[in-house]
């Protein structure tokens, strides 16, 4: 089996374990507060993930949120592990998110899988072989004109409400577009855009394993992905994320925003 076989399979299995399990109030946990959470299933499922690749991969780098980054043992590629993607929704309401696998060999992305695990829909691109919905193409939409754009950003309270440099950007471009959505998700979110539901996507707050699978679907469906401040968007660091239907509109929306 191939890397991307290995992560179908594994992503495949992960959201099984997920749409079957019992959420215990025992075994949700909080990080830096009430709303930073972490459960027992976050954690398991990062274990799974990580022996699946350990097995068939063991020379490659994991970067995953619940546990220290395993060194590569002389390899390039490394595996992006978010093992859910939107843990409150997880918590609050058992759908609205994700299992998200994205895999790089060195600063060229190799492949990406975001699982939306109660609907059961798997987006997906491999470099240079477009974005897909399951067996579905997906594309951005044509939208050009920021009055028209649906706008979405995994969190009202950053992104809008704390106090930020772009707060006041921020703030009027939320009153610029023609409406601003909410899902929970980074991974998700990014999706919604390459499918085309969603025009951009803005978080002043990002992670590698937040990002880094569900860029390359975005920019396999002919979207664009940036820092907050115009830059390419870093593979290794916390970042602000700026996504897009579009290159060309970066300008526009940077001055807007
Ligand atoms: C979080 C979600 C959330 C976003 C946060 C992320 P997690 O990931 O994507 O929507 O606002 O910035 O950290 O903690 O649920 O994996
Ligand atoms: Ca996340
Ligand atoms: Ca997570």
């Amino acid at each position: 089996m191939d890397r991307f076989d290995v992560a179908l399979e594994m992503i495949t299995a992960a959201g099984a374990v997920l749409r079957q399990c019992h959420l215990k109030q025992t075994e949700i946990g909080q990080k830096t507060g009430p709303q930073d959470l972490v459960t027992f299933w976050d954690r398991k499922i990062e274990r799974q993930l990580r022996s699946a690749i350990q097995a068939a991969f063991p020379q490659d780098s994991i970067v995953g949120e619940e546990y220290p980054p395993e060194e590569s043992c002389g390899g390039s590629v490394t595996w992006y592990l978010d093992p859910i993607d939107g843990t409150t929704n997880f918590v609050n309401q058992h759908r609205n998110y994700a299992i998200s696998v994205g895999c790089w060999e060195g600063g060229t992305p190799l492949f990406g899988l975001v699982l939306d695990v109660e609907r059961q829909e798997l987006y997906w691109a491999k470099h240079g072989g477009g974005a897909w919905q399951d067996d579905r193409p997906l594309q951005v939409s044509p939208c050009r004109e920021i009055a028209e754009m649906l706008l979405t950003t995994p969190g009202i309270q950053y992104t809008f409400l704390e106090p930020h440099p772009r707060q006041q950007q921020l703030l009027r471009l939320a009153q610029n577009v023609r409406a601003v959505r909410s899902l929970g998700s980074v991974a998700l979110e990014l999706c919604e855009v390459a499918a085309g539901r969603a025009d951009a996507f803005v978080t002043m707050r990002s992670s590698p394993w937040d990002h880094n699978a569900a860029r390359i679907i975005l920019e396999e469906a002919g979207g664009a992905i940036f820092t907050m401040e115009g830059a390419p968007l870093p593979l290794n660091q916390k970042s602000t994320v700026l996504g897009l239907n579009h290159a060309d509109l970066k300008d526009q929306f940077l001055r807007e925003a």
